[in-house]
């Protein structure tokens, strides 16, 4: 079975699914191989590729995606905005063996969000619309966005949902926070809920999900297909159902 085939099977069975939450320096391929251990989530994200003119592929993260050694999807996630670039990038990476290319739209570093990538794009509309469509022409793979539900408040996030919905993506990861609220603040689910009831494709709930009783909390909260987890203890990454 292809990556995009394992992927896309993910989200037809009848159960909730769960992803290792990117983090940069973090879940290199050593925090993949001890997420294994555990189980590990149904998909991995790799850390985030940087693109921009001069950029090339970076070795250690494409070496998490070579020898990928957990039996599961990769999405390979990228961060940029200066389109031919992406598009460039995406197609380098289809060579590769992924199940997805993964846009970040929530990185809430100033020095990301100065050069209007990752979360500083989502003050663009406009420019999402652009990268979008360009990329999804581009990717024959799953195409996936990761977002937050706005810059400095949510109240753009019904319009960012009819940009995303426009553009046939396989799935939409929405961090419930702003980007302003970087990562401590109360999670916003109900603005999750609102992405589920209004995307043609599964979303994961992603935000302060912890433990397999608050992933379960945040499933029947937003009706996601499944979580993302930023998995403050690794065993945490297992199926909801299958936890203890
Ligand atoms: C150290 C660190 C690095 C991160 N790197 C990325 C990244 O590369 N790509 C991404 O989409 N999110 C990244 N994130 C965000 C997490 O994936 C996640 O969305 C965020 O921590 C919210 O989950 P939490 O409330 O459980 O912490 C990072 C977070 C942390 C703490």
């Amino acid at each position: 079975m292809t990556q995009t085939t394992a992927f896309k099977e993910k989200f037809h069975l009848s159960r909730a699914v769960t992803a290792l939450a990117p983090m940069q320096d973090v879940t290199d391929l050593a925090f993949w191989k001890l997420m294994m251990q555990y189980g590990g989530p149904d998909l991995y994200f790799t850390e985030y590729f940087r693109v921009h003119s001069d950029s090339r592929l970076e070795k250690g993260i494409l070496e998490s995606i070579i020898r990928n050694p957990t039996g599961r999807p990769v999405s390979a996630q990228l961060i940029g905005q200066d389109v031919p670039s992406l598009v460039r990038t995406a197609k380098e990476l289809q060579n590769y063996p992924i199940a997805s290319v993964d846009l970040n739209l929530g990185c809430p570093a100033p020095i990301v969000c100065r050069k209007d990538s990752g979360g500083g794009l989502l003050r663009q509309p406009e420019k999402i619309n652009r990268i979008l469509g360009e990329l999804r022409e581009a990717v024959q793979v799953n195409f996936t966005v990761k977002t937050r539900i706005g810059f400095e408040s949510p109240d753009g996030f019904d319009q960012l949902l009819k940009i995303f919905a426009a553009h046939s993506l396989d799935l939409l990861t929405v961090h419930g926070r702003t980007v302003k609220e970087m990562y401590r603040s109360e999670v916003h689910y109900d603005f999750i809920r609102e992405a589920v009831t209004t995307m043609p494709c599964p979303v994961l709930a992603n935000g302060n999900v912890y433990s397999a009783i608050k992933a379960e909390e945040v499933l029947n909260l937003t009706g996601a297909a499944g979580s993302q987890r930023y998995p403050r203890l690794p065993m945490c990454c297992a199926i909801p159902a299958q936890m203890p």
